[in-house]
């Protein structure tokens, strides 16, 4: 296999590779977890892929889960379906930057990404790299978010246009969890910046030592939590991927966001996601 680095950030595309062949190579599968905390995402084209292999390939990372709201594929929960269709035009979920379901108490993993069917043109994702985002951070704001912890909520994205009944109900399955501002990686241990769309509120900024007036905690803490959020958003720190039919990402989230661009006139966009699960952040 080739391995091509697409930005000084982060992703590589790999070629001369199908990746199922590592569902019963270990070496090879051994090979593709360690690109992939080198490079966070990895790409691939042509891929020979059914709903089967596909989430085998995902399970070599770890188990696989579902998502509350998005339905699976059939016989394989833990493939969900991420469909644009011009009866269900793009909308607004996936197009802010964001880190998997952070609303869970032990976030993904990571995921694998299957493009069934594309625009095409237009309808990329892109991805940013977090630790490049806490390590930029001038010293002073890294000094003051080291010991920040921030909630997480599934209620103002995904619930916030349904009934007061079914957003309470989800609430209560998924109590909005607090996570640390800054993360360490459980395998590599670089630090990364993990706030993202997600994120209500810091839970401990009202201390002394930055709240003299009530105003400083208003809005020092909101100015804050749009600063750190707005850090994705940073062009050095990302990748783009244009999307072809059989073409898969394959991401680490415990140190990524991305963002699916919505530039494309209605028309059908199929993805499938095989959703692994995670660890608690520390
Ligand atoms: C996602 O946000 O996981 C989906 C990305 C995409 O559809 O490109």
């Amino acid at each position: 296999m080739k391995i091509e680095p697409l930005t000084c950030a982060l992703g590589a595309e790999i070629t001369h590779l199908q990746v199922s062949e590592a569902i019963t190579n270990d070496d090879l599968a051994a090979e593709i977890k360690a690109l992939l905390l080198t490079h966070k995402v990895l790409f691939l084209r042509d891929q020979q892929l059914d709903d089967t292999q596909h989430a085998a390939v995902a399970r070599l990372f770890g188990e696989l889960e579902d998502h509350p709201l998005a339905s699976s594929v059939e016989g394989e929960p833990g493939i969900i379906h991420i469909y644009k269709t011009p009866d269900n035009p793009p909308d607004r979920y996936e197009n802010g930057w964001h880190t998997d379901a952070t609303w869970r108490e032990n976030p993904p993993m990571g995921a694998v990404l299957r493009c069934v069917e594309c625009p095409p043109v237009g309808g990329d994702t892109m991805w940013a790299n977090m630790e490049w985002a806490y390590e930029r951070l001038p010293e002073h704001i890294k000094n003051d978010i080291d010991d920040l912890r921030a909630r997480h909520s599934i209620e103002a994205v995904f619930m916030a246009a349904k009934p007061i009944e079914e957003r309470l109900a989800m609430k209560q399955r998924f109590p909005d969890p607090e996570h640390p501002v800054v993360r360490t990686h459980p395998e590599t241990g670089h630090k990364s910046l993990f706030v993202n769309g997600f994120t209500t509120h810091f839970t401990n900024y009202h201390n002394p030592r930055r709240v003299r007036y009530g105003q400083d905690w208003t809005m020092g803490a909101t100015d804050l939590l749009r600063y750190l959020t707005s850090q994705a958003a940073i062009p050095e720190y990302q990748v783009r991927w244009r999307w072809t039919p059989d073409a898969i990402a394959i991401w680490d989230n415990r140190c990524t966001q991305h963002y699916a661009v919505m530039d494309y006139p209605a028309c059908h966009r199929k993805m499938h996601r095989a959703t692994i699960v995670g660890d608690r952040p520390f």
